[in-house]
């Protein structure tokens, strides 16, 4: 197979490079792992939608435990959220602004100091996603930035291209820019993980469209999965009136509901395994105006299914609309806890 011949080269060369010195992102003792490898160490994943993502024109805040509390209680990833648009320049150089990046900076180093992996991400980025061609550079440059800031991190940091390509990011404008983005990267972070998604909010629908550079072994793609919506998005104000609609909209685990997933969830294992690249579900989850009954079921058959087929998962999310630990009485909501961690 062409992708087996494409490993054993880059093996080779990464023989060779070492053989002359060459220096790497990895931190000394750490030794070349693929996509596989860390795809095995990121279960069980949350994402946080907190600090680092704008809400009403603030950042939500982060309490100093929030980390610390995710990581005992088992969980070994957390997808990051990073609204980088807000705190990039409008104009050439689209200059970072160095106090975000220390925002960001120190809750990264917090999540590798209690041996969480981080998965940070551009998120939110509304304007590549209405004018591509206009923001292109700026979404370049926020990469290198990024990807030079943090070029001496552990091998553990993860990148996430972009979250939800979508409207007119899609196709052939996906492709084209996802692949300037990665080689932007890897200028800087030549082994370092790398999430990639496919277009219409990284559906699995899009995946076939999708095209990836060929012998880069550090891939993971990325997909999110909210079937069906008006169960898991019934009476959220972002989707539109149409969600108030939605309400009561129950998930029972039916043969049908069940069957439903597993013929998307084969979609993608048929892809994973022709394509030979990991499977990560970034995000999935049921916001709070379903019945927790619902809700349990379906995160629990959600994380089950993507295990059984050898994927890693982040759930969405941490603490609020569709939270695993409420915030106010700083209690865990221990039934959907279960649904993911037992
Ligand atoms: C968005 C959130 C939203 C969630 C579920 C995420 O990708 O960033 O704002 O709550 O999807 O729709």
């Amino acid at each position: 197979m062409k992708l087996v011949a494409d490993r054993i080269i880059l093996a080779l060369l990464s023989c060779v490079m070492l053989a002359f010195g060459a220096t790497s992102s990895f931190a000394q003792g750490d030794t070349y792992k693929d996509a596989f490898y860390w795809n095995k160490q990121l279960n069980p994943g949350i994402n946080l939608d907190n600090a680092l993502v704008m809400r009403d024109g603030k950042l939500r805040a982060i309490e100093e435990n929030h980390l610390a509390l995710i990581a005992s209680a088992g969980f070994k990833s957390v997808r990051i959220p990073v609204v980088w648009s807000t705190y990039t320049g409008s104009n050439a150089p689209y200059t970072i602004k160095p106090a975000f990046f220390e925002r960001v900076d120190k809750i990264v180093n917090e999540a590798l100091a209690n041996n969480l992996i981080p998965i940070i991400n551009i998120h939110h980025y509304t304007a590549v996603m209405k004018d591509p061609a206009g923001q292109e550079k700026r979404f370049l440059r926020m990469w290198e930035q990024i990807s030079q800031h943090y070029a001496n991190y552990s091998p553990k940091l993860m990148f996430e291209i972009l979250n939800e390509p979508s409207q007119n990011l899609n196709g052939e404008v996906w492709n084209s820019m996802l692949n300037k983005a990665i080689r932007v990267v890897r200028k800087t972070n030549p082994e370092r993980i790398l999430f990639v998604g496919p277009g219409y909010y990284n559906s699995y629908t899009k995946l076939s469209a999708i095209e990836l550079p060929r012998g880069d072994h550090n891939l993971i793609m990325s997909l999110h999965y909210y079937d069906p919506m008006n169960f898991t998005h019934q009476g959220a104000a972002w989707m539109g009136d149409i969600s108030e609609s939605w309400l009561g909209t129950t998930w029972r685990a039916t043969e049908y509901q069940r069957n439903r997933v597993i013929g998307h969830f084969d979609i993608v294992a048929e892809w994973a395994e022709n394509n030979d690249v990991p499977i990560h579900i970034g995000e999935f989850g049921a916001y709070d105006k379903a019945d927790m009954t619902s809700r349990v079921k379906w995160t629990r058959f959600i994380r089950e299914q993507a295990e059984k087929r050898g994927w890693s998962w982040a759930y969405w999310e941490f603490c609020y609309g569709y939270g695993i630990y409420d915030r106010h009485t700083d209690e865990w909501r221990t039934d959907l806890l279960d649904a993911l961690l037992h």
